[in-house]
């Protein structure tokens, strides 16, 4: 197995899933998203520049857990590996790429939609899961009906979420956090806007149940 995520994790349990161009746009949405809060970062393989991106977010911001994410490859796990990467998420997961992210030893989140796929990701050893995408695949309530199944899986659901989203599923017992990308809007990087994007990042915080 992995090593487990949730004892590396902060107060602010909302995690940011970033879509970034090029390193310097990336240290500015980190610097903001930290200075609101939210310090564990998903860097998503879905730009050419991503592991630059989480490779300079990582030097130069000690404060923040850069993870990347969205690795649907195995070799993709050794490049994020070292990128600098303190942990590594899927949208899905496959026997190939289950076998890259054991040989990493770095924390991981396999994506599940399923109890079928739950099933399989823990038969790997893996019991920290992304339930993706969470909207579309029954949300909270698809959570709860998991929990008396599954009772050593634990959950970071993202898909459609909103800070609307925050104080129900940090209130489920195995939901240890939960993702978006509502919290780097494309128009506010552009525009650079990051006293919007760090006041999405407080409010996320402040949705956390207490
Ligand atoms: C992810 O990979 O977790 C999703 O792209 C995040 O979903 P969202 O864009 O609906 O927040």
């Amino acid at each position: 197995s992995v090593p487990a995520i949730e004892p590396l994790l902060p107060a602010g349990r909302v995690i940011p899933v970033l879509v970034l161009d090029d390193p310097e746009t990336a240290l500015s949405v980190a610097e903001a998203l930290v200075a609101g809060g939210l310090s564990v970062l998903e860097v998503t393989l879905r730009t050419p520049a991503a592991l630059a991106c989480a490779e300079k977010i990582a030097r130069h911001l000690p404060q923040a857990l850069v993870g990347l994410g969205t690795l649907t490859r195995p070799e993709q796990f050794a490049q994020a590996r070292d990128a600098g990467a303190q942990f590594l998420v899927s949208p899905g997961l496959t026997p190939a790429v289950a076998e890259a992210a054991l040989t990493t030893g770095l924390p991981y989140l396999p994506g599940i939609a399923t109890v079928s796929e739950a099933m399989a990701a823990r038969e790997y050893g893996f019991t920290e899961l992304k339930f993706f995408p969470a909207m579309l695949n029954g949300g909270a309530a698809a959570l709860k009906g998991m929990a008396p199944l599954l009772q050593d899986v634990r959950f970071c659901p993202t898909g459609g979420l909103t800070v609307a989203s925050v104080p129900e599923m940090l209130a489920l017992p195995n939901v240890f956090a939960l993702g978006g990308s509502w919290l780097t809007p494309a128009a506010a990087v552009r525009e650079r806007r990051w006293a919007d994007i760090e006041a999405l990042a407080r409010a996320a915080v402040a949705a956390q149940p207490v």
